[in-house]
């Protein structure tokens, strides 16, 4: 147990603040330990995996948990699909790789997401056309109040846009031990749809993509546009894409014809990053903070000295901005703490 200890390395903003209490547990008993003595105390809890969608804006005075988990285990289904458990202390990418290696789909196009296995249920974690409720099998959990184990499944974990049951109602109830995907061994669905992937599989000459070439391109394509929390601090996307009523949508239009929007029935969903970039933030540094200059929706700790503080003035910042020009209001995607 370490006390006033800095959770800089632990946070892919790269925030200095300090933690009363912190541990790392590599085994289910040795978290129990750690419940034990945040409970003879009464501390505050907070638990983390990779660090890599939250924002620290004070100091932690309570005992911050990182939970170190390790293990991943393949069952065969049939003959063309696979259950593959993973712990959540794994790495979210290398569980990706691993994947891979052993020609499991189903993953692929979510290679280079920051974070570990535990947090990907939070948000429902996505990016080019998949998310991970479209592999969920289920999660083994932690109930805080009772120390029993539980299983989520797809249906009461409540995944839908960046969100589920453990960001709303279920919040600070559970820890997430390990995470249960279903992938295929062969016949591996090929998801080529979404943005640039199809353009850039065609640049390299790929008529028939392979699990391995979704991957790489998906690589390539984040590589170019996101950047890399070891060398700028960031948390991806800072706010969701806002989902407006397809009415508001077209008054929109009228006065900005260019607006991109995604219709989903009678709603639209607009990219932040746009409205963003229309308020004139992509790139624009105040302090020790950006809107990232290739990805507006990204803010970064420009220089790696920002506060937390620093970074969520800038937030609300863009937040009004974009709700004077557009009416549309922002939200944060980001856990703040
Ligand atoms: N755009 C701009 N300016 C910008 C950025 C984006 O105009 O500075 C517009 C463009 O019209 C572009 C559109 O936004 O075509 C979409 O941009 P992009 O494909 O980069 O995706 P996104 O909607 O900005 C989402 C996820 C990302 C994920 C990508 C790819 C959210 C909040 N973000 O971003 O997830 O990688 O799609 O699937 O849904 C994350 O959650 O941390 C994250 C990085």
């Amino acid at each position: 147990m370490h006390e006033n200890f800095s959770l800089k390395p632990y946070n892919t903003f790269g925030v200095d603040v300090k933690a009363r209490y912190f541990t790392e547990i590599n085994t289910i008993e040795a978290l129990q330990e750690a419940l034990r003595f945040s409970n003879n105390n009464r501390l505050p809890l907070l638990f983390l995996g990779g660090g890599s969608n939250i924002l620290f804006t004070r100091d932690f005075d309570g005992l911050v948990i990182k939970l170190n988990l390790k293990g991943i285990s393949i069952q065969p289904l049939n003959e063309n699909e696979v259950l593959v458990t993973a712990k959540a202390g794994e790495n979210w990418h290398e569980l990706v790789m691993f994947c891979l290696d052993k020609n499991l789909g189903g993953l692929e196009n979510l290679s280079l997401i920051p974070g570990n296995v535990g947090t990907s249920p939070m948000q429902n974690i996505g990016a080019y056309g998949t998310e991970i409720k479209d592999i969920f099998v289920n999660c083994s959990v932690l109930n805080l109040e009772t120390l029993e184990t539980e299983i989520f499944d797809l249906e009461k974990c409540r995944f839908g846009y960046r969100d589920s049951i453990f960001k709303q109602e279920g919040k600070g109830k559970y820890v997430i031990l390990e995470v249960t995907f279903k992938l295929t061994a062969q016949n591996h669905n090929i998801k080529t749809e979404y943005g640039a992937i199809k353009s850039e599989l065609e640049k390299s000459g790929i008529e028939s993509p392979t699990i391995r070439d979704v991957s790489n391109v998906v690589i390539s394509i984040r590589q170019s546009k996101l950047p890399d929390p070891k060398e700028t601090g960031n948390a991806g996307s800072f706010f969701k894409n806002p989902t407006i009523p397809l009415t508001q949508f077209e008054a929109l239009q009228q006065k900005f014809e260019n607006i991109p929007g995604y219709p989903n029935g009678d709603a639209v969903k607009v990219p932040a990053g746009w409205l963003i970039e229309q308020c004139g933030w992509k790139g624009k540094q105040i302090g020790n903070v950006a809107s990232h200059p290739l990805q507006a929706l990204v803010i970064v700790n420009a220089t790696g000295e920002a506060t937390g503080k620093e970074i969520y003035d800038l937030s609300t910042e863009i937040i009004n901005s974009v709700k004077e020009k557009f009416g549309i209001e922002l939200e944060r995607e980001v856990n703040i703490v």
